[in-house]
């Protein structure tokens, strides 16, 4: 029988992996809904798709829309990026000819200045879109967190992850379309043992019992609980991403006041 603390040994040793890590970098591993659902089109018309290009590699993130010219993502999508595609009201990323779908393209991103690209702490970015949003009944902004949240730490509570990420760790291909995963978010003293301690009250992990995660294409992935945005997918293991280990996001509201101050 395997402990949980051999599984979390295991872990401690190899360390972290990048969720919004380029498709086709094997040093790490990002995110994607493993084994998640088909959405049912057009239901989360907050989710976009990100297509940014970092060190000559195609990267696949997703983010949410929280005003009508902002869109929330992680540091690791945008960082060393000098353009982001941003792809509103889609559901199938690969149909260009879906109906009622617009693609932004935006070059002012404010990344947290004290983003950590090794520990991947403050994995929090915005994306400044050029132009407003046309809301309609695909595209649509997400509510962010009350100040009064900032003290939960949501345990036990069963949130929704949404993206386009790889469905497992033998594919190598994104989704087309968007799916989502229902997450138990676990305390984060279970999650600092499985990544070398380098977790803080600022992120949210969610269990990986039952092989369930976030994957390489999910970072920047809504996770979403009663309809408010509670984190972003920021890493999971570098061993693969079904294999058990927890994900972990960052925390929307412990940035509240960097939202308030950077728009
Ligand atoms: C990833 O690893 C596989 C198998 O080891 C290798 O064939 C492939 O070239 C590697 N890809 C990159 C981008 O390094
Ligand atoms: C997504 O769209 C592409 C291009 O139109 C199509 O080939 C593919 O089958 C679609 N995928 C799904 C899951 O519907
Ligand atoms: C995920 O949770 C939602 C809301 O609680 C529920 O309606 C849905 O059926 C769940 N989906 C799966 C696949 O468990």
């Amino acid at each position: 029988m395997t402990s949980p603390f051999f599984l979390y040994c295991l872990v401690l040793s190899l360390g972290a992996s990048a969720l919004a890590k380029p498709n086709g970098a094997n040093a790490t591993k990002s995110l994607k809904i493993i084994d998640g659902t088909e959405v049912v089109p057009h239901s989360r018309p907050y989710v976009v798709a990100i297509r940014t290009t970092i060190n000559d590699i195609e990267v696949l993130c997703s983010g949410a829309i929280i005003s009508d010219y902002l869109v929330i993502t992680a540091a690791t999508c945008l960082n060393g990026a000098s353009e982001a595609e941003v792809i509103l009201g889609a559901h199938n990323i690969t149909n260009g000819a879906e109906t009622g779908r617009e693609v932004i393209k935006a070059n002012q991103f404010i990344i947290h200045e004290k983003f950590d690209t090794v520990k991947l702490l403050d994995n929090i970015a915005l994306i400044q879109l050029p132009k407003k949003i046309s809301f309609n009944a695909n595209i649509q902004s997400v509510k962010l967190p009350d100040v009064t949240d900032i003290i939960d730490a949501y345990i036990e509570k069963e949130a929704t992850a949404l993206g386009w990420g790889r469905t497992s760790d033998t594919t190598q291909d994104t989704s087309d379309v968007l799916r989502y995963q229902n997450l138990t978010i676990i305390p984060v003293l279970m999650c600092e043992l499985s990544y070398a301690l380098n977790i803080r009250p600022t992120q949210i992990c969610t269990t990986g019992v039952e092989r369930k995660g976030i994957c390489r294409g999910d970072a920047g992935a809504p996770l979403v609980l009663d309809g408010v945005l509670i984190g972003i997918g920021s890493y999971g293991s570098t061993l693969g991403c079904s294999i058990g280990f927890p994900s972990v996001f960052t925390k929307i509201s412990s940035y509240l006041s960097w939202l308030m101050l950077s728009n």
